[in-house]
């Protein structure tokens, strides 16, 4: 099956190539969730934010995911990606619908969803550890306690080394892994990634999503991970969630059938490249339309 899956082409000509694609059989359900998460179930229904003044950010947005599952949402700058996160969070209150967690409507933030932000948002007076242990101790967990779980966590994303560092002794990517630690070590249900690794050079991003891929499959959390990067988003989801511009409506919703565990290679595959395609067309047309929108006098 994973054969299948990353099976690949020679990609010299393109036109040649998707007429190939075009003809290829559908894949067999090789798509198998890897864990039985039973919490992490978020339900968007018809949510619309309007923030006045003229700026409606999010209309008419519904969007299911199922426990476990790894969704990531694509679309133009602007498109209203971490404003629609924002309401899983509970840092956004829709205007219109309504954004549940578990059948319960997202209110406030909560401890069952963690949040990891494009920037790092770590305390810089802390050490990794204290800043991992942070979540732990707020929700009441003694000193001890709390500690030994940072530790697993800190782990668990490969800094042990640096569990007396300050922040600010860190790469971008070793202070995003500290982020990740931070929001696991919450045991969320719920795992929120708003361009994590936007601000990381091409390799350690690769080897970001792929010790992310790995927490994922041992957690069995549910992630929703936003990006502008198509690449990223095939490589990581089940499913892609591709965003209209401005005001941001949900314009497709595609399932990646690539068998996981996933390796890079799947990048030059058939149906990777498939989907890149549809991907890479939708986005290309709504950002003409913000290019054409924003050269209007
Ligand atoms: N708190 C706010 N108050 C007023 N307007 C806001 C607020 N937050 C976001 N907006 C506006 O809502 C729209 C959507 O913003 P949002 O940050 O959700 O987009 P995005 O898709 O995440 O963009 P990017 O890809 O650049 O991160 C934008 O026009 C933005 O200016
Ligand atoms: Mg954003």
């Amino acid at each position: 099956m994973l054969q299948q899956a990353t099976k690949q082409i020679d990609v010299s000509d393109v036109d040649e190539l998707f007429k190939k694609v075009e003809q290829l059989p559908p894949l067999p359900a090789t798509h198998q969730q890897h864990h039985q998460a039973k919490k992490g179930h978020i339900q968007l229904k018809d949510v619309s934010v309007d923030f006045g003044s003229g700026v409606l950010a999010v209309e008419g947005a519904s969007l299911e995911v199922t426990p476990g599952e790894f969704v990531c949402i694509l679309g133009p700058s602007g498109c209203g990606k971490s404003t629609l996160m924002n309401c899983v969070a509970g840092f956004v209150k829709p205007t219109k619908g309504q954004a549940l967690v578990d059948g319960k409507p997202v209110t406030k933030p909560g401890n069952d969803r963690g949040m990891v932000f494009q920037q790092h948002s770590l305390f810089p007076w802390k050490t990794v550890l204290d800043n991992v242990a942070f979540g732990p101790l707020m929700a009441g967990k003694g000193k001890m306690e709390a500690e030994s779980l940072a530790r697993t966590f800190i782990g668990m994303v490969g800094l042990s080394a640096y569990e007396n560092k300050y922040p600010g002794i860190l790469s971008g990517g070793m202070k995003q892994r500290v982020g990740i630690a931070r929001a696991l070590a919450n045991y969320p249900d719920v795992l929120l990634m708003d361009e994590p690794f936007g601000a990381l050079d091409a390799q350690t991003r690769t080897i970001m999503q792929e010790n992310l891929l790995q927490i994922w499959s041992e957690f069995g959390i549910t992630v929703v991970f936003v990006t502008h990067d198509i690449d990223e988003a095939i490589f990581l989801a089940d499913r892609v969630v591709v965003m209209s511009a401005s005001p941001g409506r949900i314009l497709a919703d595609i399932k990646v059938e690539i068998a996981r565990p996933r390796s890079t290679d799947i990048i030059a595959s058939e149906r990777f490249l498939i989907l890149k395609k549809q991907c890479l067309d939708l986005i290309r047309e709504e950002s003409l339309k913000v290019f054409e929108r924003q050269s209007q006098v």
